[in-house]
């Protein structure tokens, strides 16, 4: 049992009358079906039960033994997700006003996060792959090139895995961060579980200064409960005061109850399970393969993540969703042309039966093109944050030619935002939003 869960445990044992928040005391909310004991493990930051953002005794050991657990040098736990972490990442290592090169392949968390914060990102693309536009790994000597030639860079930042599973060199990156004497942040949202592989591919392990886990996206943890890693001391004393920034005051305990929960399946079983699924989704890979499916390529891929169209067969990503749904599958993310599918060491033999049956069954038609559009990097006019406080409104595309963006717009496929607020909508930009199905936009006034 972790600490956290000690310690709440301790708590629940006093019977104590709860004159404090939440206002359900522990028994009297209502539930659409039988929550069991939540209401019960509801608690929230009294003594005994520490603070999260002044923590230091139960939260602090559960941070702790993460922190151990991903060889970090500090590891502060997020209620708030990713979102949360991303905010204080950039808040930690730049000032307002400051440029970073970031990789375009971004979520938008961390766009939302350089507007609050005035940062002035260079951007740089992602990998495309061959065959299909998803954003993919990126190119070291690309990073390299910029940092070279713009020395007010004073960071570098980019997601990986990225959402269809491609993996940048980490250690690569580092190298090259650390000779220009730039940190290198990593959105590790969709990896918290790279660190359990018997290659480890967390950015922790391969020289990252900071990274964010969404540690409910692929472990066994509420929706909510994430890590911020710290991998340079440099950053160590102030990234809680940065997630306390950002962070609400009142951080759901059962988030970080779950959180604290998994630490004793983490260090023992989690690795040796995750193998197996490992295993599992080669084995459906190999299914998909044969019975014709395209299975992008990357260097390095997340194992846990199968993405893939079924497009040579005739099938539109609706098609192969439905096609899964009536096998009683559902899938992480169903686009134009592709489905992806997240598996854990949660999943169950008959998960992946259902897989495998589903695939051996695919219908067959004429096959469909994939979709090619070349992107481009459309012109900065204005700052993230002028852009993002200035009004806007709403027009159609042919109307939004020659004006500033006011929103980002980033379709999954590609996963790489086409347009990010204060940008120019020149006649290019607009003619690729159209090839991704979107006429309209909001611009500034
Ligand atoms: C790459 C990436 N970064 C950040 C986030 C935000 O994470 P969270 O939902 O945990 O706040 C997500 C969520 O999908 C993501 O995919």
């Amino acid at each position: 049992m972790g600490p956290l869960t000690r310690a709440v445990e301790q708590y629940l044992k006093g019977d104590t009358s709860r004159f404090h928040t939440p206002g359900h005391k522990g028994r009297c909310g209502s539930a659409p079906f039988d929550w069991g004991e939540l209401w019960r493990w509801d608690v929230t930051e009294c003594a005994g039960l520490d603070s999260l953002f002044e923590a230091d005794g139960p939260i602090r050991e559960t941070e702790r033994a993460y922190s151990r657990l991903y060889g970090t040098d500090d590891s502060l736990i997020s209620a708030g997700g990713s979102t949360l972490c991303i905010q204080a990442m950039l808040a930690l290592a730049l000032n307002p006003g400051d440029s970073l090169l970031a990789v375009r392949g971004v979520h938008r968390s961390a766009v939302n996060a350089m507007a609050l914060l005035d940062l002035h990102p260079q951007w740089i693309l992602p990998s495309l792959g061959e065959e299909t536009v998803l954003a993919g790994s990126v190119f070291p000597e690309e990073v390299e090139a910029a940092l070279a030639s713009n020395p007010r860079l004073k960071a570098v930042y980019l997601t990986s895995p990225t959402y269809f599973g491609a993996v940048s060199d980490i250690a690569a990156l580092s190298r090259i961060c650390q000779s220009f004497g730039v940190p290198l942040l990593v959105d590790n949202a969709q990896g918290a579980h790279l660190t359990f592989l018997p290659q480890n591919l967390h950015p922790m392990a391969l020289g990252a200064d900071l990274c964010c886990d969404s540690l409910h996206k692929t472990l066994p943890v509420l929706t909510g409960g994430a890590m911020l890693h710290v991998g340079n001391k440099v950053y160590a004393s102030r990234a809680r005061e940065k997630m306390a920034l950002f962070g609400s005051t009142s951080p759901s305990y059962p988030v970080m109850l779950s959180i604290d929960a998994a630490l004793d399946y983490l260090e023992d079983g989690f690795g040796e399970d995750g193998a197996k699924v490992t295993q599992q989704v080669e084995y459906m890979a190999s299914i998909a393969g044969e019975q014709g499916c395209l299975l992008p390529e990357f260097p390095l891929r997340d194992p846990w993540r199968l993405t893939l169209s079924a497009s040579p067969l005739g099938l539109d990503g609706a098609g192969l969703a439905a096609h899964l749904r009536g096998h009683g599958i559902e899938p992480e993310l169903v686009s134009e042309e592709f489905c992806v599918l997240m598996a854990s060491p949660c999943n169950t033999e008959r998960d992946f039966l259902r897989v495998e049956q589903a695939l051996g069954s695919l219908p067959r038609g004429t096959a469909r093109s994939p979709k090619t559009a070349a992107l481009t990097l459309p012109r900065q006019k204005v700052s993230l944050r002028e852009a993002v406080f200035a009004p806007s409104h709403l027009v159609s595309l042919e109307q939004a030619v020659g004006k500033i963006a006011g929103a980002m717009v980033s379709p999954c496929p590609p996963g790489i935002a086409l347009v990010v607020p204060g940008e120019e909508i020149d006649e290019d930009t607009a003619s690729l939003l159209k090839s991704y199905g979107i006429f309209s936009i909001h611009v500034l006034h």
